[in-house]
């Protein structure tokens, strides 16, 4: 009878209770009609279908229930139990190293960019996280972000004196100080309306996040630069995860399985279509640079790497060169 109890009080301190059925959070800052969204989706969908109705998956997009950096909290004192924050993100936690993904020009396509987040380099960043309390489960993709403002954005020069809306890592500070721009640090469901009201120039986007977000209808120009990468890490609370029914575990685990090779094929896709509807709605104007104008882009851009290496680490960056064969010095 004692140890009954001991075990109901347990699993009530892990939000579980003996019948019920196991209900996950899952909250993130995109819309719907985004890689990161439809992914999220489908994980819930098939952590029905797995586990029989044992767990449930509530997906809160758009950032209905946290914003950026309130996110992570809830997610390490276990009010919400799944998230998938931008790379870009993890700063903020203390785990630094995944601002690598930050760095400008790193990769040069999606095949090289998979070289990292499903070989060892990734799953030894996820390892980073558990100290922290949180358990990672997955790299998702959403794609190459472009530069957007009100003006042309052509030349180097052009970025000069520009407020540009940006992520809170640090890599990407020092990124836009590296084009004459001024950062500012923002939460991405703010970004609409700081646009709208001049409060920053422009931004930096994969297409769908601009689209899905409306910010083309803010933005005059944008030029696809595909000048850095932004994708996901998928985490959840490890005290929750950890103390789930192994048989549940591994149901959840092949969901995620399923839905990280969605995420991974929709990704190119959404951001095509996103581009299309961009150019149909017709408030902006689409620029491609010229061969010559990205490598001018390029060639300001990877100076941020030796700068900014020390806050990833020398290790870390060099395993990602000969991972992909990128050469800073072969510009
Ligand atoms: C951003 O803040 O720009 C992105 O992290 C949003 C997202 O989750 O794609």
């Amino acid at each position: 009878m004692k140890i009954k109890c001991l075990l109901a009080s347990m699993l009530l301190a892990l939000g579980l209770s003996a019948n019920a059925q196991i209900v996950i959070k899952f909250s993130h800052v995109v819309a719907t009609d985004t890689p990161k969204g439809q992914a999220s989706e489908f994980f819930a969908k098939r952590a029905g279908e797995l586990t029989k109705g044992k767990v449930k998956v509530d997906v809160y997009a758009n950032s209905q229930l946290y914003k950026d950096k309130e996110e992570m909290e809830a997610l390490q004192m276990g009010a919400v139990q799944m998230l998938a924050p931008s790379l870009a993100k993890f700063g903020p936690l203390g785990v630094k190293e995944f601002e690598v993904f930050d760095f400008p020009f790193l990769f040069d396509n999606t095949a090289d960019l998979h070289k990292i987040t499903q070989g060892p380099v990734g799953a030894s960043l996820l390892a980073k996280l558990e100290p922290k309390g949180v358990k990672g489960l997955a790299f998702w993709d959403n794609g190459f972000k472009s530069f957007s403002a009100n003006s042309p954005l052509k030349n180097v020069a052009d970025y000069k004196g520009k407020k540009f809306r940006i992520q809170s890592s640090k890599v990407l500070e020092e990124q836009i100080r590296a084009l004459g721009g001024i950062p500012q640090v923002m939460a991405f469901s703010e970004v609409y309306q700081a646009l709208q009201t001049g409060v920053v120039d422009g931004t930096e986007n994969p297409i769908s996040n601009l689209f899905s977000q409306k910010m083309h209808e803010v933005q005059k120009h944008l030029t696809l630069t595909e000048h850095g990468y932004l994708g996901y890490a998928v985490i959840v609370n490890k005290k929750f995860w950890d103390g789930l029914p192994a048989d549940v575990r591994g149901q959840l685990e092949q969901a995620m399985k399923e839905a990280t090779a969605l995420a991974n094929t929709v990704a190119k896709k959404d951001n095509d279509e996103a581009l299309e509807g961009v150019k149909k709605a017709g408030k902006t104007t689409v620029y491609t640079p010229t061969k010559e104008e990205r490598m001018a882009l390029k060639k300001v851009l990877v100076p941020v790497h030796a700068k900014m290496v020390d806050r990833v680490g020398k290790d870390l960056l060099e395993a990602i060169y000969k991972d992909t064969g990128f050469d800073p010095k072969k510009l």
